[in-house]
């Protein structure tokens, strides 16, 4: 399986490393380095088996490069998985062992993989990398970093459902425009406020009743049952929990007009671009949309941008949007074909 699964990847430059103090596997994958240097988080999971730790980090890292493709950012894509038997606590010996350890493999790459935040990882540990390299994006702002970009993931999402309201609703203006977040974490929970701003009406849900209701009583609404999320009646559905949320099985449940939300890989498979279109669900791609996390983290930590050129791309990810939702409707393609072309143009110019 390891040996397929990385036969039948297209990217150029997968490494591995076990971490034996820990009994960690490291894994990284340079999926593509054509338009600069390989940028994408290291996610820290229990995985049942390494093939598994594998499979993420090769589906992962080409997700980046048709992310920063699509952005227009001179950045190639990358990821990275540490494949623990158990995810250290945060502030732990063994965590800050690992941390400095999987700071020196990045640093061994050379600058081909510049890293950051994912699931279980966060501004502390880059932190700790960051002692052992400087290609790191996201330390905390003491230390040099441009902080969290869960405010900037959240607010190009936001331009994002606007485009998606325009197209499909006729209208930008979100006042009285039903959405319903999934997962009101630290994108989905920021967005919600946004929204909510923009006089939208809101439904909330969480797989955490602690969380849910906390976010909700902020923003003086009800949350909603976590197993309601995806067949309660709105206008536009926000994924922004987990991936593979849109599949043959929830696709007939939606009863929505337009589904764009922050979560990363939201189709279970390719197919459920084309399921989504059949029943005349408008999809924002998930990479085009979320770019706002990765164009705060360049932006302001390699690019030398301030806030307002920041503001001026995260609005840009409405464009996009806008464009690919009207080229989709004139050539007759799904809007997740239409968002691959486009990643895909920008790399063979490049070449
Ligand atoms: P988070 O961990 O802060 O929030 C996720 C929330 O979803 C949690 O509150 C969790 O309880 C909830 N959740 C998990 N499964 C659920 C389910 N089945 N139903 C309802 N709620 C559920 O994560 P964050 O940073 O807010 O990210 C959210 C999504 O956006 C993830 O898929 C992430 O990969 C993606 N993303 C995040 C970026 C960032 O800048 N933080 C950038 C690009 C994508």
């Amino acid at each position: 399986m390891f040996e397929e699964l990385i036969r039948g990847w297209d990217g150029e430059h997968v490494v591995v490393r076990f971490d034996e103090p820990t009994g960690a596997w490291m894994l990284v994958g340079i999926h593509s380095t054509v338009l600069g240097p390989a940028v994408g988080g290291t996610r820290m999971k229990v995985y049942r088996s390494l093939d598994e730790g594998l499979a993420d980090v090769l589906r992962l890292s080409q997700a980046m490069t048709m992310k920063q493709a699509a952005a227009g950012l001179d950045l190639g894509g990358g990821k990275a998985v540490l494949a623990v038997p158990a995810v250290p606590s945060p502030g732990s010996g063994l965590r800050r062992e690992l941390m400095l350890r999987y700071g020196d493999l990045v640093e061994s790459l050379g600058g081909t993989y510049i890293t950051a935040a994912d699931m279980n990882t966060a501004e502390a540990d880059l932190d700790i990398v960051g002692e052992r390299t400087d290609h790191v994006l996201g330390r905390s702002i003491g230390c040099g970093g441009s902080g969290s970009s869960a405010g900037a993931t959240a607010t190009g999402v936001f331009h994002g459902i606007g485009a998606g309201a325009r197209h499909a609703l006729g209208s930008a203006d979100l006042s009285g425009v039903h959405v319903l977040v999934q997962g009101v974490g630290a994108v989905g929970g920021r967005l919600a406020e946004l929204l909510r701003d923009a006089g939208a009406r809101l439904s909330l849900a969480d797989l955490d009743d602690a969380r849910a209701s906390k976010v909700a009583s902020n923003l003086g609404v009800e949350p909603m049952p976590a197993h309601r999320a995806l067949d309660a009646p709105c206008d536009i559905f926000a994924p922004c929990a987990t991936g593979g949320v849109l599949s043959a099985e929830s696709i007939p449940l939606l009863r929505c007009r337009v589904v764009a939300g922050a979560a990363n890989n939201q189709l279970a498979t390719p197919w459920d671009a084309d399921r989504l279109d059949a029943r005349g669900i408008l999809y924002a791609p998930d990479y085009v949309i979320n770019a706002g996390g990765v164009i705060h983290l360049v932006g302001y930590e390699r690019l030398g941008w301030g806030a307002a050129q920041v503001a001026a791309r995260l609005s840009s990810i409405g464009q996009t949007l806008s464009e690919l939702f009207d080229e989709s409707e004139r050539e007759g393609i799904t809007t997740a074909a239409a968002a691959d072309r486009l990643a895909r143009d920008r790399i063979a110019a490049a070449r």
